[in-house]
């Protein structure tokens, strides 16, 4: 069952600290305590709590080096390192994937880092054990664009008409990151080697969180093909139930400024990143992903 938690003043929440929610659909702020504060033993728990219940939490005004974001991410559980050793921004620190459009001389190269980024999907949904949590600092932020938008997967799951429901139960999705990447940054692929490590893997299209117990539909960018059914049929039906389960009003989108922490939960929401100028503009993002369990 979901965690009952009361947005808030601190005081009346009995809590330490406050808890600001972001959007009606999902996210808060926690704010009067600091991250490291939040991530220690006596703290922990009541922060987990509220990441549950609003399945995104946001610090601000956080000094994070690397280092101490990759000991933060694992209070939430093991940090992956991501197959694509492209993104290994630090060689101390292969879990952190860095997003940067910023050549050696710290100016914009005009590139985008990430193509795939910019569509709706859930962090290492093409592992078996896929992403539990994803914790994300921005170092530098562009003026324009560069945003993250949230979409809540139980919102979306509870609004889907009877027939729908009827219809995805039971089904399950072939997950695999080198159709994503061809698809959306194929002019980078992934090597012969990385593709080796991270074949095509089945889950469920509605997935029940295994903490909160919660149902929520579990598809995205990484979906590429239908358990059962002909390709270019389950394709089609990828990309509908991906419009679908997206609506505004479940849609938190995330102006970020500098020094902000998230942590989010890759088991309930899709997230997306929207478009900036790499030739004129500077976005710098360290992102770790927590991995989560095999989804039912
Ligand atoms: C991501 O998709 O994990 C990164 C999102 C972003 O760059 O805003």
């Amino acid at each position: 069952m979901a965690v009952a938690v009361e947005a808030g003043s601190a005081s009346k929440s009995g809590r330490p600290f406050e808890v600001r929610p972001l959007h009606p659909a999902l996210g808060a702020e926690i704010v009067g305590i600091t991250l490291e504060e939040a991530v220690a033993e006596a703290m922990f728990r009541q922060v987990y709590e509220v990441f549950l219940e609003h399945r995104l939490i946001l610090f601000r005004d956080v000094d994070l080096p690397p280092a101490t974001q990759v000991a933060f991410a694992r209070r939430f559980g093991e940090v992956q390192v991501h197959v694509m050793n492209q993104y290994h921004g630090y060689a101390e620190h292969p879990e952190i994937y860095l997003l940067t459009n910023l050549d050696a001389d710290g100016n914009p190269n005009g590139r985008h880092p990430d193509k795939g980024t910019m569509y709706w999907h859930t962090d290492g949904s093409w592992r078996p054990t896929t992403g539990h949590a994803t914790m994300m600092y921005s170092e530098v932020v562009p003026d324009e664009g560069g945003e993250t938008h949230f979409a809540d997967m139980h919102g979306a799951y509870e609004g889907l008409d009877p027939e729908w429901k009827a219809r995805l139960s039971g089904m399950r999705a072939f997950h695999n990151l080198d159709f994503s990447r061809t698809r959306r940054h194929g002019h980078d692929p992934m090597t012969e080697k990385q593709k080796a490590e991270v074949p095509p893997v089945d889950h469920p299209v509605v997935r029940t969180h295994p903490e909160t117990g919660r149902k929520c539909l579990f598809l995205g960018d990484h979906a590429e093909w239908i358990d059962g059914i002909e390709y270019e049929a389950g394709r089609a039906l990828i990309e509908q139930v991906n419009a679908l389960a997206t609506p505004d009003h479940l849609v938190y989108r995330h102006a970020w400024q500098p020094r902000e922490c998230m942590v989010w939960d890759n088991r309930a929401l899709l997230h997306r990143a929207t478009g900036y100028d790499p030739a004129t503009q500077r976005r710098v993002m360290r992102r770790c992903t927590v991995l989560g369990d095999r989804p039912y």
